[in-house]
């Protein structure tokens, strides 16, 4: 018997790489996961146009057609309850979502962030962490809550900063990581493996103490 479809939308504002890579995972994947609409809130995103090549329907919500943030967060709310998805996946959505539309939505929510949470919520992660001279960064997946980057972590993947490097190489080797993480992650959500309870992970049904960890040999 064909197992019932899990529906993911996919939420971004720009060039959508990591949108990309899931699109690819999900087209090789044994999973059910599909992704039954992509929503920018910029017209001129290129990850929209990534999502017409792979033949997913797209659209656009303008956060600059809504002079309240709120009207902005009721108009995204509405066309994501009429999708009903298991997922909603923030793929560099660059804007930030209320406490009500978080708690409206919660378990559903997630997030990547370029950093190994919880250091670095926020932006500029690569030059922070250069600045404060650390040897490890990676990538975060995390559930959504009303605290930006403050949700419980699902899964980390962790690279090594080398002598020498500037922000702009470390922004794409952890981009390369993000690719490998999110649709692992989401891979696991869409088996069922992995939920949110209680502001706390479980993964196969138990509470996950800390991060699950992707190496950057994404194999292991
Ligand atoms: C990612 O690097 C992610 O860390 C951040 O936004 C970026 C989006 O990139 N949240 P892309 O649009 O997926 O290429």
């Amino acid at each position: 018997m064909s197992r019932p479809a899990v529906d993911i939308v996919v939420l971004i504002s720009g060039s959508g790489s990591n949108l990309q890579a899931i699109i690819e995972y999900l087209a090789q994947a044994d999973t059910p996961a599909r992704i039954v609409r992509v929503i920018s809130n910029r017209p001129n995103a290129y990850g929209l146009k990534r999502a017409q090549a792979a033949g997913i329907e797209t659209d656009v919500i303008d956060h600059q057609a809504y002079t309240e943030r709120a009207d902005f967060d009721r108009a995204l709310a509405a066309e994501l309850q009429a999708l009903n998805p298991t997922i909603i996946v923030l793929a560099g959505f660059m804007r930030i979502l209320s406490a009500a539309f978080v708690e409206r939505f919660r378990g559903q929510l997630i997030n990547i962030h370029p950093s190994l949470l919880p250091a670095y919520r926020g932006r500029d992660t690569h030059a922070r962490v250069l600045a404060a001279g650390d040897q490890t960064h990676g990538c975060s997946v995390h559930y959504v809550t009303p605290d930006l980057d403050a949700g419980p972590v699902i899964a980390q993947a962790v690279l090594t900063v080398q002598p020498g490097d500037k922000p702009a190489q470390l922004a794409d080797r952890v981009q390369a990581l993000e690719h490998q993480l999110y649709p692992k992650a989401i891979g696991w959500i869409a088996a069922g493996r992995v939920a949110l309870q209680d502001d706390q992970v479980l993964f196969d049904g138990v509470v996950q103490p800390s991060p699950r960890y992707l190496t950057t040999d994404p194999s292991q």
